[in-house]
Protein backbone atom coordinates (compact mmCIF):
# COMPACT_ATOMS: atom_id res chain seq x y z
CA UNK A 1 0.00 0.00 0.00
CA UNK A 2 1.92 3.34 -0.96
CA UNK A 3 2.30 6.32 1.66
CA UNK A 4 -0.85 8.60 0.42
CA UNK A 5 -3.35 5.56 0.43
CA UNK A 6 -2.30 5.06 4.01
CA UNK A 7 -2.46 8.18 5.29
CA UNK A 8 -6.22 8.84 3.60
CA UNK A 9 -6.84 5.56 5.58
CA UNK A 10 -5.34 7.49 8.58
CA UNK A 11 -7.61 10.62 8.24
CA UNK A 12 -10.81 8.76 7.31
CA UNK A 13 -10.21 6.68 10.81
CA UNK A 14 -9.33 9.64 12.76
CA UNK A 15 -12.59 11.43 11.22
CA UNK A 16 -14.49 8.32 12.03
CA UNK A 17 -13.29 8.15 16.07
CA UNK A 18 -14.02 11.95 16.13
CA UNK A 19 -17.39 11.93 14.73
CA UNK A 20 -17.94 8.89 17.05
CA UNK A 21 -16.86 10.19 20.19
CA UNK A 22 -19.15 13.52 19.54
CA UNK A 23 -22.02 11.77 18.81
CA UNK A 24 -21.15 9.05 22.03
CA UNK A 25 -21.33 12.63 24.28
CA UNK A 26 -23.84 14.01 23.08
CA UNK A 27 -26.28 10.71 23.86
CA UNK A 28 -24.23 10.40 27.51
CA UNK A 29 -22.42 6.51 26.80
CA UNK A 30 -19.36 6.61 28.54
CA UNK A 31 -17.07 4.06 26.76
CA UNK A 32 -13.79 3.83 29.13
CA UNK A 33 -10.83 4.96 27.36
CA UNK A 34 -8.04 2.92 26.06
CA UNK A 35 -11.14 0.36 25.14
CA UNK A 36 -11.00 -1.32 21.01
CA UNK A 37 -14.36 -0.42 19.41
CA UNK A 38 -14.54 -1.44 15.80
CA UNK A 39 -16.52 0.18 13.07
CA UNK A 40 -19.70 -1.53 13.23
CA UNK A 41 -20.67 -1.17 17.27
CA UNK A 42 -23.73 0.68 17.92
CA UNK A 43 -24.21 2.12 21.57
CA UNK A 44 -27.47 3.18 22.57
CA UNK A 45 -28.01 6.32 25.23
CA UNK A 46 -27.05 6.32 28.31
CA UNK A 47 -24.95 3.08 28.45
CA UNK A 48 -21.43 3.42 30.38
CA UNK A 49 -18.68 1.38 30.31
CA UNK A 50 -16.56 1.86 33.21
CA UNK A 51 -12.88 0.42 32.51
CA UNK A 52 -11.04 -0.60 29.06
CA UNK A 53 -13.09 -3.28 27.08
CA UNK A 54 -12.79 -4.91 23.60
CA UNK A 55 -16.00 -5.01 21.40
CA UNK A 56 -15.99 -5.64 17.96
CA UNK A 57 -19.11 -5.12 15.52
CA UNK A 58 -22.05 -5.52 17.76
CA UNK A 59 -25.21 -3.97 18.93
CA UNK A 60 -25.40 -2.73 23.03
CA UNK A 61 -28.51 -1.27 23.90
CA UNK A 62 -29.32 1.64 25.97
CA UNK A 63 -28.77 2.61 29.41
CA UNK A 64 -26.56 -0.52 30.24
CA UNK A 65 -24.48 -0.71 32.76
CA UNK A 66 -20.81 -2.72 31.92
CA UNK A 67 -17.96 -3.07 34.25
CA UNK A 68 -14.66 -3.23 32.69
CA UNK A 69 -12.91 -6.13 30.41
CA UNK A 70 -15.72 -7.18 28.97
CA UNK A 71 -14.82 -8.94 25.37
CA UNK A 72 -17.35 -9.03 22.81
CA UNK A 73 -16.34 -11.22 19.97
CA UNK A 74 -18.27 -11.87 16.45
CA UNK A 75 -15.91 -14.26 14.74
CA UNK A 76 -14.07 -17.53 14.60
CA UNK A 77 -11.05 -18.82 13.19
CA UNK A 78 -11.44 -21.53 10.85
CA UNK A 79 -10.53 -24.65 12.46
CA UNK A 80 -10.74 -26.73 8.69
CA UNK A 81 -7.11 -25.17 7.48
CA UNK A 82 -3.77 -26.75 9.27
CA UNK A 83 -3.32 -23.01 10.28
CA UNK A 84 -5.13 -21.16 11.90
CA UNK A 85 -3.22 -17.71 12.04
CA UNK A 86 -4.58 -15.45 9.30
CA UNK A 87 -1.53 -13.07 8.58
CA UNK A 88 0.68 -16.65 7.71
CA UNK A 89 -2.44 -17.96 5.93
CA UNK A 90 -2.47 -15.10 3.37
CA UNK A 91 1.66 -14.97 2.82
CA UNK A 92 1.13 -18.80 2.24
CA UNK A 93 -1.22 -19.21 0.36
CA UNK A 94 -1.03 -16.30 -1.62
CA UNK A 95 -4.16 -15.18 -1.54
CA UNK A 96 -7.26 -12.79 0.41
CA UNK A 97 -8.58 -15.77 1.71
CA UNK A 98 -8.98 -15.60 5.11
CA UNK A 99 -8.73 -17.95 8.42
CA UNK A 100 -10.77 -15.48 10.28
CA UNK A 101 -14.31 -14.21 10.19
CA UNK A 102 -16.01 -17.12 10.48
CA UNK A 103 -19.49 -16.06 12.54
CA UNK A 104 -22.58 -17.38 13.88
CA UNK A 105 -23.74 -13.85 13.64
CA UNK A 106 -23.60 -10.49 15.68
CA UNK A 107 -23.74 -10.12 19.27
CA UNK A 108 -27.35 -8.21 20.68
CA UNK A 109 -27.63 -6.85 23.68
CA UNK A 110 -30.80 -5.82 25.47
CA UNK A 111 -31.21 -2.27 27.05
CA UNK A 112 -30.95 -1.98 30.44
CA UNK A 113 -28.55 -5.14 30.88
CA UNK A 114 -26.28 -5.29 33.87
CA UNK A 115 -22.71 -6.72 32.45
CA UNK A 116 -20.37 -7.52 35.43
CA UNK A 117 -16.79 -7.54 35.30
CA UNK A 118 -14.45 -9.44 32.88
CA UNK A 119 -17.13 -10.76 30.74
CA UNK A 120 -16.71 -12.60 27.54
CA UNK A 121 -19.46 -13.05 25.16
CA UNK A 122 -19.20 -15.07 22.48
CA UNK A 123 -20.52 -14.62 18.78
CA UNK A 124 -24.48 -14.84 17.94
CA UNK A 125 -25.00 -14.66 21.40
CA UNK A 126 -28.50 -12.44 22.49
CA UNK A 127 -28.92 -11.10 25.56
CA UNK A 128 -32.31 -10.49 26.37
CA UNK A 129 -33.47 -6.84 27.93
CA UNK A 130 -32.51 -6.37 31.86
CA UNK A 131 -30.50 -9.11 31.89
CA UNK A 132 -27.49 -9.54 34.16
CA UNK A 133 -24.56 -11.51 33.16
CA UNK A 134 -21.97 -11.93 36.58
CA UNK A 135 -18.65 -10.96 36.53
CA UNK A 136 -16.31 -13.55 34.95
CA UNK A 137 -18.69 -15.27 32.62
CA UNK A 138 -18.21 -16.14 29.75
CA UNK A 139 -21.35 -15.91 27.47
CA UNK A 140 -22.12 -18.97 25.11
CA UNK A 141 -25.64 -19.04 24.78
CA UNK A 142 -28.40 -16.52 24.17
CA UNK A 143 -29.60 -14.87 27.76
CA UNK A 144 -33.58 -14.06 28.22
CA UNK A 145 -34.98 -11.24 29.45
CA UNK A 146 -34.18 -10.49 33.06
CA UNK A 147 -32.77 -13.97 33.78
CA UNK A 148 -29.48 -13.73 36.05
CA UNK A 149 -26.58 -15.96 34.16
CA UNK A 150 -23.24 -16.65 35.44
CA UNK A 151 -20.47 -19.03 34.97
CA UNK A 152 -18.27 -20.97 32.75
CA UNK A 153 -20.54 -21.63 30.48
CA UNK A 154 -22.75 -19.43 31.69
CA UNK A 155 -25.69 -20.39 33.29
CA UNK A 156 -29.17 -18.87 34.10
CA UNK A 157 -29.17 -19.38 37.95
CA UNK A 158 -32.51 -17.22 39.07
CA UNK A 159 -34.41 -14.33 37.26
CA UNK A 160 -34.34 -10.90 38.27
CA UNK A 161 -38.32 -10.83 39.00
CA UNK A 162 -41.16 -13.33 39.10
CA UNK A 163 -42.66 -14.84 35.43
CA UNK A 164 -46.03 -12.70 36.55
CA UNK A 165 -43.79 -9.31 36.79
CA UNK A 166 -41.80 -9.97 33.40
CA UNK A 167 -44.90 -10.28 31.88
CA UNK A 168 -46.17 -7.24 33.25
CA UNK A 169 -43.05 -4.81 32.67
CA UNK A 170 -41.93 -6.73 29.18
CA UNK A 171 -43.50 -4.24 27.12
CA UNK A 172 -42.45 -0.89 29.23
CA UNK A 173 -40.17 0.38 27.23
CA UNK A 174 -39.34 2.90 29.49
CA UNK A 175 -35.23 2.99 27.52
CA UNK A 176 -37.33 4.83 24.99
CA UNK A 177 -38.61 7.65 26.86
CA UNK A 178 -36.96 10.94 27.20
CA UNK A 179 -35.31 12.27 30.26
CA UNK A 180 -38.86 14.18 30.97
CA UNK A 181 -40.83 11.07 30.52
CA UNK A 182 -38.84 9.26 32.88
CA UNK A 183 -38.63 12.20 35.50
CA UNK A 184 -42.25 12.64 35.65
CA UNK A 185 -42.49 8.83 35.93
CA UNK A 186 -39.54 8.93 38.68
CA UNK A 187 -42.13 6.36 41.20
CA UNK A 188 -41.95 3.65 38.78
CA UNK A 189 -38.19 3.96 38.93
CA UNK A 190 -38.39 3.82 42.75
CA UNK A 191 -40.58 0.61 42.69
CA UNK A 192 -38.43 -2.57 44.41
CA UNK A 193 -40.06 -5.17 42.62
CA UNK A 194 -39.20 -7.85 45.04
CA UNK A 195 -41.06 -5.62 47.93
CA UNK A 196 -44.30 -6.31 46.10
CA UNK A 197 -46.62 -9.15 44.79
CA UNK A 198 -47.83 -8.85 41.01
CA UNK A 199 -51.12 -7.73 41.56
CA UNK A 200 -49.95 -4.59 44.02
CA UNK A 201 -47.31 -3.90 41.18
CA UNK A 202 -50.17 -4.14 38.30
CA UNK A 203 -52.27 -1.76 40.21
CA UNK A 204 -49.90 0.92 41.06
CA UNK A 205 -48.11 0.25 37.31
CA UNK A 206 -52.00 0.88 36.04
CA UNK A 207 -52.35 4.16 38.31
CA UNK A 208 -48.97 5.75 36.71
CA UNK A 209 -49.72 5.06 33.28
CA UNK A 210 -47.45 2.91 32.55
CA UNK A 211 -48.95 -0.20 31.47
C1 LIG B 1 -24.36 -12.19 39.29
C2 LIG B 1 -24.47 -11.48 40.62
C3 LIG B 1 -25.16 -10.12 40.43
C4 LIG B 1 -25.37 -12.37 41.50
O1 LIG B 1 -25.49 -11.80 42.77
P1 LIG B 1 -26.53 -12.43 43.82
O2 LIG B 1 -27.92 -12.37 43.28
O3 LIG B 1 -26.30 -11.77 45.12
O4 LIG B 1 -26.15 -13.98 43.82
P2 LIG B 1 -25.56 -14.85 44.98
O5 LIG B 1 -24.33 -14.23 45.55
O6 LIG B 1 -26.69 -15.18 45.91
O7 LIG B 1 -25.09 -16.17 44.22
C5 LIG B 1 -25.96 -17.20 43.81
C6 LIG B 1 -25.10 -18.37 43.36
O8 LIG B 1 -24.40 -18.03 42.15
C7 LIG B 1 -22.98 -18.09 42.36
N1 LIG B 1 -22.40 -16.90 41.70
C8 LIG B 1 -22.73 -15.59 41.92
N2 LIG B 1 -22.03 -14.80 41.10
C9 LIG B 1 -21.24 -15.62 40.37
C10 LIG B 1 -20.28 -15.37 39.35
N3 LIG B 1 -20.04 -14.13 38.94
N4 LIG B 1 -19.67 -16.43 38.80
C11 LIG B 1 -19.93 -17.70 39.22
N5 LIG B 1 -20.83 -18.00 40.17
C12 LIG B 1 -21.47 -16.95 40.75
C13 LIG B 1 -22.79 -18.04 43.88
O9 LIG B 1 -21.59 -18.67 44.26
C14 LIG B 1 -24.01 -18.78 44.36
O10 LIG B 1 -23.81 -20.16 44.16
P3 LIG B 1 -24.44 -21.25 45.21
O11 LIG B 1 -25.93 -21.10 45.07
O12 LIG B 1 -23.91 -22.55 44.69
O13 LIG B 1 -23.96 -20.87 46.56
C15 LIG B 1 -23.10 -11.21 41.31
O14 LIG B 1 -22.61 -12.39 41.93
C16 LIG B 1 -22.05 -10.67 40.35
O15 LIG B 1 -21.35 -11.41 39.63
N6 LIG B 1 -21.95 -9.30 40.32
C17 LIG B 1 -21.08 -8.59 39.45
C18 LIG B 1 -20.18 -7.64 40.27
C19 LIG B 1 -19.37 -6.76 39.36
O16 LIG B 1 -18.69 -7.21 38.46
N7 LIG B 1 -19.46 -5.45 39.63
C20 LIG B 1 -18.76 -4.45 38.85
C21 LIG B 1 -19.44 -4.17 37.56
S1 LIG B 1 -20.45 -2.76 37.49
Amino acid sequence: MNFFKKIRIWLGCKRFELNRAADFKRRNIKVAKGSYLSGGVKIGDCTRINSPSYITDCSIGSFCAIGGRLVVRNSNHSINTINMQDWAQSKIIESDLRVVGFSKGDVEVGNGVWIGDSVIILPGVKVGNGAVIGAGSVVTKSVPPYAIVVGNPAKVIKYRFSPEIIELIKDVQWWNWTYDEMRRAKAFFEIDFKATDAIDIKKRLKEMGVI
